[in-house]
């Protein structure tokens, strides 16, 4: 009922104050299986019923997997689940045939049986891995976890804290996942929002520190759905990496950070609040107001000055801009879902109206295809520079994920931005994404809002 409902969200609320423990670092070596399997874990508040799961070996988020630059990583996925499931190394440049995508690179692993990936890893940098099989599904039950590429020479900090925010839509009665996963409002609107927002799997994840500790902050949004608007209090710092790749040059923080469903953004803070004030990440709330997302209890003070400005992360391999004299351009046009619509789509290769598209669950369609199409968006040959103009005629913003390569945005003024894998897509705000479509092999696009993936905005490329 909806007066728990609000006891619940306001218990949310009501986060300061209490005590943050001091957190250990997971430990570095994780077993050599990942087993997708059911779990039971706290999530809600004490005092709430805890929640049945789909995890990684019994965890929420799913166990840190952690590798030096230049490795090869091996994980045998056993399955443990009652459905097929995949995992998808989500930003890594990786062998297509370790992608995990479900009915394109591999075929899903049935219940009770596995699949050996292995791969090499040539960027460093925060990555994360999900389940890629109904991954609207599958994620949003906890089917997620942390994948860091460390770089050869660590940068000069006191601390490394992955920080994995997510959101889940409980009913605060039982603790189970409310409503169903392709809910109509869900697909047609802005995707599943959680009731409930929480880091690592806990609504009071919190850290200790000292003033003048400098942290390595590296943020995964692995909601399906949820936009997070940040801010930092108590601390200042810079942005050192998106998505995994290295800035030029440390970027000072700005007022606000967003980030979008699947992206990610190193930062390296220096606490600059002193014993007993208060420090925090905080999130932007509907109503404007900011609550603590991860609160940090400032101990003791580390340094009697504050260090200079870190050095920029060393640069990941082939981080060259695309050629765009020689691009091949492409045009890709969203459309569809509530407030918008659009007149008709492909889907499964049949011509429909809106209404019939609805009725099939398709919501949204990516230059006239409504989900997965049996034949790429586009063939480019391999080494081919390419430019994509993204137009966002829905009433909704889009985070669009490219599989296997990362891609720069164009800016208006010809000038790249920084390599994602990841871009957030704004109505009516035109979108060039530009890259080298250097990894062979059919690669997925699609929005991470998973919902939307679900019902219309997937398609693919193959490179050749
Ligand atoms: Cu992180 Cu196709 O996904
Ligand atoms: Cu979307």
């Amino acid at each position: 009922d909806t007066l728990t409902r609000r006891r619940f969200c306001s218990g949310l609320a009501g986060l300061t104050g209490l005590a943050a423990g001091g957190f250990s670092r997971p430990a570095f070596a994780a077993p050599a299986t990942l087993t997708a399997q059911k779990a039971r874990v706290q999530l809600a508040p004490e005092g709430y019923p805890a929640t049945d799961v789909w995890s990684y070996d019994g965890s929420l988020p799913g166990p840190m997997i952690r590798a030096p630059q230049g490795t090869r990583l091996e994980r045998r996925l056993l399955n443990s689940l009652d459905v097929p499931t995949s995992v998808h190394w989500h930003g890594i440049r990786i062998d297509n045939a370790m992608d995990g995508v479900a009915g394109l690179t591999q075929k899903a692993v049935p219940p009770g049986e596995g699949f050996d990936y292995a791969f090499d890893l040539p960027d460093a940098g925060t990555y994360w891995y999900h389940a890629h099989t109904n991954s609207m599904e599958q994620v949003a039950r906890g089917l997620s976890g942390p994948l860091i590429v460390d770089e050869a020479q660590a940068p000069d900090i006191d601390r490394d804290e992955v920080l994995m925010l997510g959101d889940w839509l409980l009913d605060p009665d039982t603790g189970r996942f409310a409503e169903p996963f392709d809910h109509p409002m869900s697909l047609s609107h802005g995707g599943r929002t959680g009731n409930l927002v929480g880091v690592n799997g806990r609504f009071d994840h919190g850290l200790t520190a000292r003033q003048n500790d400098r942290l390595r902050l590296r943020l995964i949004n692995s909601a399906t759905a949820r936009i997070f608007v940040l801010r930092l209090q108590g601390m200042t710092g810079w942005t050192v990496a998106l998505d995994g790749m290295p800035l030029a040059t440390p970027e000072p923080l700005g007022a606000e950070l967003i980030l979008a469903p699947a992206q990610r953004i190193d930062l390296i803070v220096d606490i600059t609040a002193e014993e007993g004030t208060p420090a925090a990440l905080a999130m932007a709330m509907q109503d404007d107001s900011w609550r603590a997302l991860v609160e940090v209890a400032v101990t003791g003070r580390a340094a009697t000055t504050p260090r200079p400005a870190p050095p920029a992360l060393p640069p990941n391999p082939a981080m060259a801009p695309p050629d765009l004299s020689q691009a091949r351009a492409l045009d890709m046009v969203m459309e569809g879902g509530a407030m918008a619509g659009m007149e008709g789509a492909t889907y499964q290769g049949e011509r429909l109206d809106f209404r019939a598209l609805i009725e099939r669950g398709q919501f949204w369609a990516l230059s006239g295809q409504a989900g997965m199409p049996e034949s790429p968006f586009a063939r480019l040959s391999r080494g081919e520079p390419v430019r994509m103009r993204l137009e966002n005629r829905t009433a909704f913003a889009h985070a669009m994920h490219l599989h296997g390569m990362h891609f720069r945005e164009v800016r208006a003024d010809g000038s790249f931005g920084p390599m994602r894998d990841t871009i957030l897509s704004i109505p009516d705000e035109p979108l060039e994404i530009a890259f080298t479509a250097d990894n062979p092999g059919k690669w997925l696009f699609h929005c991470h809002m998973l919902a939307h993936a679900a019902s219309g905005m997937t398609t693919w490329i193959e490179v050749a």
